[in-house]
């Protein structure tokens, strides 16, 4: 008798919290189908519809601060097609620390990619089962997976250290906050995670007294970065080579190559160099040479291929720097989306809607963050005053092959003949004529004054001097 009642009530509660959802899952798709083409319009801000400017400060603390721009496709979206799964969200979070201070070690619900934009740091998580070290240098570039432990030591002298992050949110819990960070260290502020055990469990794991449990987590109040008054040393050398390392920085000193003469003592002595295989140095995106360059600017993608531990993350890397006046010519990722940060300077972003017509011309300049769909044509152009410098993230670690819609390595180019000239309805050769004008690939020159020349072309068509 009791059992069925119970098992009545069980019915109720289940149909009732059915109808719930199914209610609250109609209103979203009512939402979703009433809003329609707006959807664009209610993410971007008012400066342009990909412009990313929505920040939230995640850390505050006495020693520096982290804010975070989240990405297309945060379940909030109404738009996302990322509801379930999350696929490809990626947020953009900045980490700007004092001198001498310590991020303490934490673990996030999210992969991280970091960029060191200024400074120096030391950085060490956990790989699997050890302890990894690495100092980074101003451009390196380190994945630091999700559900691992990490830190970050400001190790420049009176230095600011300025991290820009790629945060990896696909394998996200996927609560309110852009991600979800537990302290391992802590205490009252932040809390450590060891907190949420009773102290009996704590003092039996430890092998402690009540009063020494309650010491240690009590100590820590002052938030997630914190001043460090002795920089601690680096104990890189030492988890990373078991006993060998110092090989390595006489390597470091000398030209002598030391690291032949380690690979054998290793080999004799039996010590295998487990971290250094396992985890690739940082990549630096300046110490390389550019994937392309010509004389109106550089630029250097970063995927797989280049450095490893982006294969298990699904992010690229890329940088690109303009010349003044200078343009990324139109061009589409058919694999990404495309999230940018303005390193310096200033200039423009163009984005084009399926239907052709424009979807966002927007200035921009340092600090910006602007995000474009994968798909649609853009570019980006430098202004006349100065260099521009873009750096950012593709949510795709295989080779993006841009496609570049102008220029001389564009598809218009590839693909010219008799199909693509009936496309525009022109003449084959006309069309070459247009096509072959520009020289140039990829980065473009700036074209001065535009005015005038199209004012010169105007004359010389009323004259009957024009080509054809
Ligand atoms: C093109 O598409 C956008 C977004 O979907 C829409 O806002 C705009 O009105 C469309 N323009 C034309 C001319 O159809
Ligand atoms: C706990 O600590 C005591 C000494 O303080 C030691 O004798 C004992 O072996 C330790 N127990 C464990 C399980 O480590
Ligand atoms: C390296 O890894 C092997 C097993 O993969 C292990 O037996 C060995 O102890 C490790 N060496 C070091 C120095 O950590």
């Amino acid at each position: 008798m009791k059992m069925r009642f119970q098992l009545w009530l069980w019915l109720l509660v289940s149909l009732w919290a059915f109808t719930g959802v199914l209610g609250d899952h109609r209103e979203r798709y009512r939402e979703r189908e009433g809003k329609g083409e707006e959807e664009w319009e209610e993410k971007g801000s008012k400066r342009g519809l990909f412009i990313l400017d929505k920040w939230e400060k995640v850390v505050e603390s006495e020693g520096g601060e982290v804010r975070v721009v989240r990405g297309f496709g945060s379940p909030r979206d109404h738009w996302s097609g990322f509801d379930a799964t999350h696929k490809g969200l990626l947020h953009i979070g900045f980490i700007s620390m004092d001198p001498k201070t310590l991020f303490v070690p934490q673990y996030l619900d999210a992969g991280l990619i970091l960029f060191v934009r200024r400074g120096e740091a030391r950085v060490g998580w956990i790989n699997k089962d050890s302890l990894v070290e690495r100092k980074l240098k101003m451009g390196d570039v380190v994945q630091i997976p999700a559900g691992f432990t990490f830190y970050i030591v400001n190790t420049g002298a009176g230095q600011r250290l300025q991290i820009i992050c790629g945060i990896d949110a696909s394998e996200s819990l996927g609560l309110a906050n852009p991600y979800e960070a537990f302290y391992l260290g802590g205490g009252t502020f932040p809390k450590s995670v060891l907190a949420g055990f009773d102290t009996k469990t704590l003092a039996t794991a430890l092998n402690v007294t009540f009063e020494e449990v309650d010491t240690f987590l009590g100590a820590h109040s002052r938030g997630p970065i914190v001043y460090v008054t002795d920089e601690p040393a680096g104990r890189e050398k030492k988890h990373r080579d078991g006993g060998l390392g110092f090989l390595d920085s006489l390597a470091e000193q000398t030209i002598f190559p030391f690291k032949p003469l380690k690979n054998m003592l290793s080999w004799l002595l039996g010590i295998q160099d487990n971290n250094t295989v396992k985890t690739p140095d940082p990549y630096n995106l300046y110490d390389r040479d550019p994937g392309f360059r010509n004389n109106y600017g550089w630029s250097t993608a970063l995927d797989e291929h280049d450095y490893k531990p982006l294969k298990y993350s699904d992010i690229g890397v890329y940088i690109v720097n303009l010349a003044a006046g200078s343009m990324m010519a139109p061009h589409v990722n058919p694999r990404a989306t495309e999230y940018g940060i303005v390193l310096g300077g200033s200039g423009r972003i163009q984005v084009v809607y399926p239907n052709g017509t424009t979807a966002m011309d927007a200035k921009v300049s340092q600090g910006d963050v602007f995000w474009i769909p994968r798909y649609f044509p853009f570019c980006q152009l430098a202004s006349l005053s100065g260099p521009f410098e873009f750096f950012g993230f593709t949510t795709s670690a295989r080779r993006n092959y841009p496609q570049f819609l102008l220029g001389r390595s564009s598809i218009l180019k590839t693909m010219l003949g008799p199909e693509l000239a009936a496309g525009f309805g022109v003449t084959e050769s006309s069309l070459r004529d247009l096509v072959d004008a520009q020289n140039e690939e990829v980065i473009l020159p700036s074209w001065p004054e535009p005015e005038r020349k199209r004012e010169k072309e105007g004359e010389e068509r009323e004259r009957g001097v024009v080509r054809n």
